[in-house]
């Protein structure tokens, strides 16, 4: 188990009711210290504990990647991990993406696109979205489905959101790449717009 972890002690003196532990997870570069039932996965302490409600509670299963996080740089499922072993980790949930008011570049291009409608499945894709770029720059729409297999999108179709991604990675590797004209729904393609 990791650093954070107080669990041995905690029971060990007392401290703590049976079933709870407490730990310090380390979330978004920052620390929260919680008290939480030990048999809670990942999802419940970070939605319920850590107050961080953007990773979505979806199937509870392993089948629809609403509850993607990243744990040390990789995308996990965090309805399938006990809390617990998180301890002492890097863990980055969908709150952490934006760097301040800057939207990151697949959030940008994820906006730009219409490759979210209800947003259900959009932290969870997002999230292993990030990873994969982080490690391919420049991903194939093969790379891209395959690292997608997890997650299900029930509304917006595949397509924007491979789009969306071959897009936000173009975007952070300082290429001018965009989508074709088609998937942009009418709009003004953003930064294609006449300047009057
Ligand atoms: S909620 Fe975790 S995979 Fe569906
Ligand atoms: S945008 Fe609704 S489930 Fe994906």
């Amino acid at each position: 188990m990791g650093s954070g972890s107080a669990t041995a002690r905690s029971r060990s003196n007392g401290e703590l009711p049976e079933g709870r532990t407490a730990g310090t997870f380390r979330i978004n570069g920052e620390d929260h210290p919680v008290v939480f039932a030990t048999n809670h996965t990942l999802l419940e302490v970070v939605r319920e504990e850590c107050k961080l409600p953007g990773t979505k509670h979806g199937c509870e299963l392993g089948e629809c990647g609403a509850c993607a996080v990243l744990v040390d740089g990789e995308p996990i499922l965090s309805c399938l991990q006990l809390a617990a072993d998180a301890l002492g980790k890097d863990i980055e949930t969908i709150e952490g993406l934006q760097n301040g008011n800057d939207l990151h570049p697949l959030q940008q291009a994820f906006a730009d696109l219409g490759a979210a409608q209800c947003g259900y499945c959009t932290p969870g894709i997002l999230m292993v979205a990030r990873a994969l770029i982080d490690n391919e720059p420049d991903p194939s729409e093969e790379q891209i489905t395959e690292a997608l297999s997890g997650n299900i999108c029930r509304c917006t179709g595949y397509k924007r959101i491979v789009e969306g991604i071959k897009w936000g990675a173009a975007i952070q590797r300082g290429d001018d790449w965009r989508p074709d004209e088609e998937y942009f729904l009418g709009t003004d393609i953003p930064g294609t717009q006449d300047q009057a």
